[in-house]
């Protein structure tokens, strides 16, 4: 659905003209699993996003419809509750607005998305940073791009009960166009790096295996990382958070550390080193340099911090296989896309075998996905 066509339902509807804010869904080239460790990340808002159609009504109600599941909802501020359901994440917006201190007024939506949900591409995050703009373009509460990427990513830790990082929702809401970002998850700013593409382009794979960031394993492997960071500062009062520990540090503590919290600790550690370096290899556009960091974040997520499947394993495996120059899971984990960087000549061989072997192998079909870079939420 397209914004005129939304704006016209939403006229037939309401009887009244809605605004209009686009708010997209994200890739991350590199950086998994270190926004939480205050780490660094690379993402980018991409050409898959939400729609919504947003209009005061002048009453306290919220009457809220999401268009392509045929579904309608309507709550009142004294019945924001918690769950898992999509009217979960928008009452986590509204409560993180109601506790600034702004003055909460109904609203009619009807939004549209066109993100894949559970693919890795932060639909979720897409969704509360859109309506969080809509909400504060509507009645003018002067929260910055930032204030509203923090009341997203509460809504989903106290709403949804994911202890998210704060990467997806700042991607939704900062991106430029062309560029991907080094995010630099302890002070909350960003530098944008422009990706020249030339002969290379980018291609998500669905490997349709669905993730959800609710469940214990995502949570799970925030806690091994907080365990390893207690045992540090038991002795090195002044380390915060993984990024405050290099290799050689850790290697110190691994003998009062558990195998397992040694070997999250070890993988986040040398990831926020590959971003750093990503970053670097990026400036001289070393396209081939980041694609083998790319390549070593996979061998990392699937060995180190086990946030793998066998379907992403056999797309990288594959892509290897076939000269694509990077690819790794992305994401969160445990299914979602795999995301490839690959020069225009190898883009369809690597398609076509793919999709030979991989429904033989694990009876799905694949998507395939084509990426541009794209502007954060924005009126449309
Ligand atoms: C999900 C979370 C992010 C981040 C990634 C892993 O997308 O929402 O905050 O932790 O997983 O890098």
């Amino acid at each position: 659905m397209n914004p005129v066509s939304l704006a016209a339902s939403f006229k037939d509807q309401y009887h009244h003209t809605p605004m209009i804010v686009r708010a997209p869904g994200r890739i991350n080239l590199i950086g998994e699993h270190t926004d939480y460790n205050n780490g660094f990340v690379m993402p980018a808002a991409i050409d898959k996003h939400f729609l919504f159609a947003v209009a005061a009504n002048n009453t306290n109600q919220f009457n809220i419809q999401a268009v392509d599941l045929h579904e309608t909802i309507s709550f009142s501020l004294d019945e924001l509750k918690a769950g898992h359901h999509w009217s979960n994440y928008l009452m986590g917006v509204i409560d993180g607005m109601a506790r600034r201190g702004k003055k909460i007024e109904g609203v009619d939506v009807l939004f549209t998305s066109n993100i894949p949900a559970g693919a890795g591409l932060s639909s979720s995050a897409a969704l509360c940073s859109g309506f969080g703009f809509a909400l504060n373009e509507l009645f003018r509460y002067n929260l910055s791009r930032l204030e509203l990427a923090l009341i997203a990513q509460e809504s989903e830790h106290r709403f949804v009960g994911a202890q998210v990082g704060i990467m997806d929702m700042y991607a939704s809401l900062f991106s430029r166009t062309g560029s991907v970002m080094l995010l630099d998850c302890r002070s909350y700013t960003h530098e944008y790096l422009p990706f020249q593409f030339g002969n290379f382009e980018l291609l998500l794979v669905d490997t349709k295996v669905k993730h959800s960031l609710a469940s214990s394993a995502y949570n799970n492997r925030r806690q091994a990382c907080e365990e390893g960071v207690k045992i540090i500062k038991q002795n090195r009062p002044e380390v915060q958070s993984l990024r405050d520990v290099d290799e050689t540090v850790l290697q110190i503590f691994k003998p009062s550390m558990t195998e397992e919290v040694f070997r999250r600790c070890n993988y986040v550690v040398k990831e926020i080193d590959r971003t750093r370096q990503a970053a670097h290899h990026l400036k001289k556009n070393d396209l081939t340099a980041v694609g083998k960091l790319m390549y070593e974040t996979h061998r990392g997520l699937s060995s180190e911090y086990e946030v793998s499947c066998p379907e992403s394993d056999w797309v990288v495996t594959t892509a290897r296989e076939t000269g694509v120059t990077g690819a790794r899971q992305m994401g969160g984990g445990f299914g979602g896309c795999v995301l490839c960087l690959l020069s225009i000549s190898v883009k369809n061989i690597f398609i076509e075998k793919v999709k030979a072997k991989y429904f033989a192998q694990f009876e799905k079909e694949p998507d395939f996905y084509s990426i541009e870079l794209s502007e954060g939420v924005a009126l449309v």
